[in-house]
């Protein structure tokens, strides 16, 4: 392939990248770089951030010892892990999408409930979205202007070379 047509291919990567990043939906890594483990407080993570339906949990976890079992406030509190309301332990990178404006309580059965494993979510409505229209003393988006950046350098390029 011609050095120039390797260019082309890797602007036009970049822009894919770019527009498929900004469109994915928002990924909680619980534990942040700890994951899912003992003695972690999960309180102190889950306050940190805000939670909005359609947005994904990931949990990584060794599964010879951990799970994640969705539960109710009473057995979060109490570290029940037999009346659960759905397992979501898969493979120990498994993730829930966060489907419903409520509460959430998810923990590790096993008894390392009682050293922390457990973590209680609020998930609430998205903010509306932005208006369409340009607004007045609001900042532009970022991507879009880097996307016609790039576009507008591909064209360039294009004219360059052919
Ligand atoms: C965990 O963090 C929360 C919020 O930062 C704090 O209120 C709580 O006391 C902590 N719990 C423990 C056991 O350290
Ligand atoms: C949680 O589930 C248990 C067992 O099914 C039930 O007894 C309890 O009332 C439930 N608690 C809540 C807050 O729904
Ligand atoms: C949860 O699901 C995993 C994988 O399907 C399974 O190995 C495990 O036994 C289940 N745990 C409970 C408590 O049902």
């Amino acid at each position: 392939m011609r050095a120039e047509n390797k260019f082309i291919v890797k602007l036009l990567l970049m822009v894919m990248a770019v527009s498929i990043s900004s469109s994915m939906a928002t990924l909680h890594r619980v534990g942040g770089k700890q994951g899912w483990h003992p003695n972690v407080n999960y309180s102190d993570w889950s306050v940190r951030q805000r939670f909005y339906v359609h947005e994904w949990l990931l949990f990584n976890f060794d599964k010879r010892y951990f799970n994640v079992l969705e539960v109710n406030q009473t057995s979060y509190d109490s570290c029940n892990d037999r009346d659960f309301i759905q397992n979501i332990t898969r493979g120990g990178r498994d993730v829930i999408e966060l489907t419903e404006a409520r509460p959430y309580y998810f923990l590790s059965s096993g008894g390392y409930c009682y050293n922390g494993m457990k973590v209680a979510i609020n998930v609430e409505v998205p903010p509306p979205a932005p208006a369409p229209a340009p607004v007045k003393n609001v900042s532009p988006p970022s991507i879009a202007i880097s996307i016609s950046l790039l576009l507008f350098l591909i064209s360039f390029a294009v004219a360059c070379f052919y």
